[in-house]
């Protein structure tokens, strides 16, 4: 986690750090610091918590300077603390690093270095580095950084300065996300692209175990072994006020109300004319001829990308009529799966960053796999590591809590699973339009489900009285739940669980008492009794049933529920698509009621770039 920015050129340093911190600040807010190199040499500024306490502390004690690094942490070694912060420093105080990552072995390191006669100055796993650098520095503060980084375990993104060699900024890239920007007579380096594109759009993407040397003219790209590289410059095509909150109390609500546009640009250029099917020319490795042989399918994500995991499961087995599983990617790969060349893995990742998630793709790599990623960033280590890549075009997500990524990734396999059909003929062509047409009515349908939040605030200030609640649901409805129930928890800190509705008697109805607030999502004709039954299991016991329930079956669940909210009518299979939105706003208003901070929950990081 953590994120990481650094700058080399002729403007005041602070304010380019702090600007670039400010975007980054979603990857951790435990702490923030820069050091800046001044006519005095290095100087360092830190402050525990969130960013605006490192600017308050620097109004006092400004930073002048035109070379500087800057860091905003996600405490993994050692609390938050202004010790804690980085950037860390050599024992001579010449050296400055920031890192994002975590180094391993950094406790043997640590002994190592205080049998020598080091001194440590915080708990962190970064200060063996600092310490590190200065021992291995000849007079080149590069050749400083490749010997100390042989020693080094682990997951790391460096910013190094020195004070002996202050007109280059030296960084790394190990395994943690690192982007290069270059400007007219200045270069920025940043954990990614938003950080620094306020001052340009040309950006070099670093692969795994590769380096850069800037200066404010040049910025020399090699691997750490010191091998010069060349490498194809991107120029980014959206703007940086495409990641503000344009208008909107909290990126959150911003992100939820964007979900008609993420899906519509999701879909964009795929549905093939008259819908007769989907384009993904993207697929160039996975081929109609491969995905003909494939014989079962791995869902690999965390969170909120497992949860759209669950529902591609189902749109899979419902489309393509292939056996799916859906992992947790932190367990999969200590379950010993089966994988075998005929296994399609799917990877899910908004960031295309997550740690978990990417060792998934490895081994899943590693036993002749397909690999195929759904990320919503381009150029993400997932993306670039897969065979092939279906982007889903969801913008950028500042939020901590993830709602347009989510939706956009079930439309990615919605389109997937319909064109693998094609494929294979397991649907008609009617069929595939037929569903077509109902993907494409999606945005505006959710447009009309996002004119109806009063009713939601509503409930949701009612649901912020309570100290626990549950969501319920069967077959997709029970997918939506979990994410409609980790939601909630995550921003409004109300606990809450979700569970299949039949599974409830089974043990979990003993917590059901008077008042108990219970989510049902009641969206699948073929499960309708079976829900109402398990519906009139809560109310029986004192529960409160809040029921978001398709057209079709408003009335017959009404009789059942407290109150409805109504979805407009889709395909049972599709419905997630609509039945989460309703969830989201609930969490958010009932954070919001609740004065927590909606876009930035405690504990929480943006991307999550440690296992
Ligand atoms: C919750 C949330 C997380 C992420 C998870 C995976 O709102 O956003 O659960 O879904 O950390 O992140 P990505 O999708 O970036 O791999």
């Amino acid at each position: 986690m953590c994120g990481i920015v650094g700058y080399i050129g002729t403007r005041n340093s602070q304010d380019v750090l702090l600007e670039g911190l400010s975007r980054l600040e979603y990857r951790g807010y435990d702490s923030a610091g820069i050091a800046v190199m001044t006519k005095q040499g290095l100087e360092i500024r830190k402050a525990e918590g969130r960013l605006e306490n490192l600017a308050g502390r620097l109004e006092g004690e400004p930073l002048t300077g035109e070379v500087g690094i800057g860091h905003t942490r996600w405490a993994t070694h050692g609390k938050p603390s202004d010790e804690n912060s980085h950037p860390h420093t050599d024992v001579t105080m010449k050296f400055s690093v920031v890192h994002n990552g975590i180094i391993e072995n950094y406790l043997e390191l640590k002994e190592e270095l205080t049998a020598e006669g080091v001194e440590f100055r915080s708990e962190t796993d970064t200060e063996v580095i600092s310490h590190l650098i200065a021992r291995e520095y000849q007079g080149d503060v590069v050749k400083a950084v490749q010997q100390a980084i042989r020693h080094l375990r682990g997951a790391f993104a460096l910013g190094v300065l020195t004070e002996y060699e202050p007109d280059r900024l030296v960084a790394v890239r190990c395994a943690s996300p690192l982007v290069i920007g270059i400007g007219e007579g200045e270069n920025f380096i940043g954990s990614d692209i938003p950080a620094i594109l306020q001052y340009t759009r040309r950006v070099y993407i670093l692969n795994d175990n590769e380096m850069a040397v800037l200066t404010k003219d040049a910025v020399d790209l090699m691997t750490i072994e010191g091998n010069s590289i060349s490498r194809e410059m991107i120029v980014v095509d959206w703007d940086a006020l495409t990641a503000e909150k344009g208008g909107y109390d909290h990126f959150m609500l911003k992100e939820i109300n964007e979900q008609p546009k993420a899906y519509r640009d999701t879909m964009r250029g795929r549905l093939r004319e008259g819908l007769s099917g989907v384009k993904l020319t993207e697929l160039k490795v996975i081929t109609p001829e491969v995905l003909r042989e494939i014989r079962n399918v791995h869902i690999v994500a965390c969170g909120t990308a497992y949860h759209a995991g669950l529902v591609g499961r189902s749109l899979i087995e419902h489309n393509v009529n292939i056996p799916v599983e859906t992992d947790v990617a932190s367990e999969y790969r200590y379950r010993k799966p089966i994988i075998k060349p005929d296994t399609l893995v799917i990877v899910v990742s908004q960031s295309g960053e997550t740690a978990d998630t990417l060792a998934a793709l490895r081994e899943a790599k590693r036993c002749g796999a397909s690999v195929l990623a759904i990320t919503n960033v381009v150029g993400s280590s997932v993306a670039r590591e897969a065979d092939d890549t279906i982007v889903t075009w969801a913008g950028p997500e500042i939020a901590v809590a993830s709602t347009k990524a989510y939706t956009s990734q079930l439309i990615a396999f919605m389109l997937f699973s319909l064109y693998w059909a094609e494929q294979v003929e397991s649907l008609s062509q009617e069929e595939i339009r037929h569903q077509l047409a109902a993907i494409e009515a999606l945005p505006e349908q959710v447009e009309l489900i996002l004119s109806q939040e009063d009713q939601l605030k509503r409930v949701a200030e009612d649901m912020a009285k309570h100290n626990s609640l549950f969501f319920i649901g069967r077959g997709v409805d029970y997918a939506v739940s979990l994410e409609g129930s980790l939601k909630l928890k995550e921003i409004s800190y109300i606990h809450s669980e979700a569970y299949p509705a039949g599974e409830l008697k089974h043990g979990t109805l003993a917590l059901i008492e008077e008042g108990v607030p219970v989510i049902a999502l009641v969206t699948q004709p073929a499960l309708i009794e079976k829900m109402i039954s398990n519906m009139q299991e809560v109310t029986a016991r004192g529960g409160r049933i809040f029921a978001i329930v398709d057209q079709a079956h408003k009335e017959q669940v009404a009789k059942t529920a407290d109150e409805v909210f109504v979805l407009p009518t889709t395909l049972a299979h599709l419905s997630p698509a609509l039945s989460v939105v309703p969830t989201q706003l609930i969490a958010y208003y009932a954070s919001l009621a609740l004065g927590h901070d909606v876009d930035k929950p405690r504990n929480l990081a943006k991307s999550v770039t440690v296992e």
